[in-house]
């Protein structure tokens, strides 16, 4: 019997992937930068599996295209999964793995960075002292926003949303939330208080997203929404990048309508290096890594072959986007 196919957009952790190479063939796309939508669609045609990054497209042409010939699985390595046309594969019944919960804490450790960061101008200072401009400690020298007692307002609530809420409470912050379809067994948290979107901008000395890309959430920071905000308060994004619609922020930036950004994620990746938010000082921009640490990311890793081996026995996924498939089987 010949051995079943596996196509790999991005290769990782050689130890946990060797547990698929010794079993099936496999096709790894050996380069940094995501693989060709060409060669993904050419080789789709003989693959049972799918691993792919959330770098990679895949739409309806894609997956129809595997459905017509062999194709059992997608197992995504990441939580978000808004580049795969899963409405596409939920009509078909076809499952896509993904990785939630593991990378939770490390994400809002990231993104409680970006906070401290921008608040306290770390990248800034670090490259006027890198340039020799530190002549003597002052007053008046670089002063920072405090976050101890500051509010926080989260958009999004869901795991990420409330690890970021108890970071806040060792603050001693006040935490307003606000999430498109509000959810009752959310009004039970302690720290947290819901609020409407205007309210929660209005409000918020940092605004942290942390939902899912959505037709509610993409451009859900305009024009209209930084001018809400305060001008002392500071953006901070490590969910996706189509959340914000850059032009408006390079526009409150310039004219001091907020007091920053740090952005984890940008819409499309990688930012081009001759935007002008990389040419402001009270901007941070970091590639996509909140989730990037070792341990985090190994169990991404980890969660993926799990995915895929399920897939590929004809067995329900241990972590599956679309588990809805499965209620009518
Ligand atoms: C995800 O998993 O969706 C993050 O954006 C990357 O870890």
């Amino acid at each position: 019997m010949s051995r079943q196919k596996i196509l790999v957009t991005r290769s990782f952790f050689q130890d946990i992937l060797t547990g698929l190479t010794d079993q099936f063939d496999t096709v790894i796309w050996p380069e940094k930068e995501p693989p060709p939508y060409r060669w993904v669609l050419n080789n789709i045609m003989d693959a049972d599996g799918l691993i792919t990054t959330l770098a990679d497209k895949i739409d309806e042409q894609i997956i129809t295209t595997g459905l017509q010939h062999k194709l059992q699985v997608i197992s995504q390595i990441a939580v978000g999964f808004d580049n795969i046309a899963v409405n596409t594969a939920t009509a078909h019944k076809l499952p896509i793995g993904h990785t939630p919960g593991v990378l939770t804490e490390t994400t809002a450790d990231f993104a409680w960075a970006l906070i401290m960061a921008s608040a306290r101008r770390i990248v800034e200072t670090h490259n006027e002292v890198q340039r020799h401009i530190w002549r003597a400690w002052g007053p008046e020298v670089l002063c920072g926003m405090d976050i101890y007692g500051a509010t926080l307002g989260l958009i999004g609530f869901g795991r990420i949303g409330k690890a970021m809420a108890r970071r806040a409470a060792g603050f001693n912050m006040k935490v307003l939330y606000y999430e498109p379809t509000r959810k009752p067994e959310n009004e039970i948290i302690k720290n947290a208080q819901y609020a409407t979107l205007e309210e929660l901008l209005r409000g918020s000395d940092f605004v942290s997203l942390h939902a899912y890309l959505s037709p509610a959430t993409t451009r859900i920071i305009g024009y209209k929404q930084l001018d809400l905000m305060k001008k002392t308060a500071f953006l901070i994004n490590t969910a996706r990048g189509a959340m914000i619609d850059h032009d408006a922020l390079v526009n409150a930036v310039e004219n001091h309508k907020i007091a920053g950004a740090a952005l984890d994620v940008f819409g499309p990746e990688p930012i081009p290096q001759d935007h002008p938010l990389l040419k402001m000082s009270n901007v941070i921009i970091t590639p996509h890594i909140a989730s990037s640490t070792t341990v985090t990311r190994r169990r991404m890793a980890a969660m993926t072959v799990e995915n895929i081996l399920a897939g590929l026995d004809g067995k329900r996924l241990p972590y599956c986007a679309n588990p809805e498939i499965y209620n009518e089987m």
